[in-house]
């Protein structure tokens, strides 16, 4: 009996940790990335440190439509970036420099959730990229 309650517990426990809700999802994005990537459509592009979200997800597709491998290639750049592995145009690294490695800073399975996110909720219905806006470098 109460070896059952313990199992109970536990499987509680693992299905609560298992299944982050999108909500949990945007907020580990919140705290861990979006102090540089903004999830929004910049106002003033002059201000940005990073590229937006939009724009990153947007090279990400072009590159790896299918989920599993854009989830992969985030949670690699994020915690080992390099120029040669990056997707964005290259005026990105010139213009905001390689991105710092977040190792340290985000785990594993958080960056799993967080790139499951990115992919489904980013880029916006009817996004077309930076261009025609002044915005070449997102
Ligand atoms: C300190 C600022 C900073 C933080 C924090 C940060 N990034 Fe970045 N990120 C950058 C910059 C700058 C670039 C553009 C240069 C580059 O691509 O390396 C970038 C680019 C990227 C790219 C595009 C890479 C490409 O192919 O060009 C991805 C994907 C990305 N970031 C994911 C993340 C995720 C996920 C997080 C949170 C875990 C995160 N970043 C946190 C600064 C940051």
């Amino acid at each position: 009996m109460k070896q059952n309650k313990i199992l109970l517990l536990a499987a509680m426990l693992f299905l609560s940790v298992s299944t982050a809700s999108a909500q949990d999802a945007e907020a580990l994005f919140d705290a861990k990335c979006a102090m540089c990537h903004i999830k929004t459509r910049p106002a003033d592009i002059s201000t940005l440190t990073a590229p937006p979200l939009m724009g990153i997800m947007r090279h990400v597709k072009m590159r790896y439509p299918d989920k599993k491998k854009a989830v992969a290639f985030i949670s690699d750049y994020a915690l080992d970036p390099s120029s040669t592995k990056a997707v964005c145009m290259p005026q990105k690294i010139q213009r905001f420099g390689l991105m710092p490695s977040q190792k340290g800073n985000v785990t594993q399975s958080e960056l799993k959730t967080i790139s499951e996110w990115m992919y489904d909720n980013f880029p916006p219905a009817g996004f077309r990229g930076g261009q025609g806006q002044g915005m070449r470098t997102f």
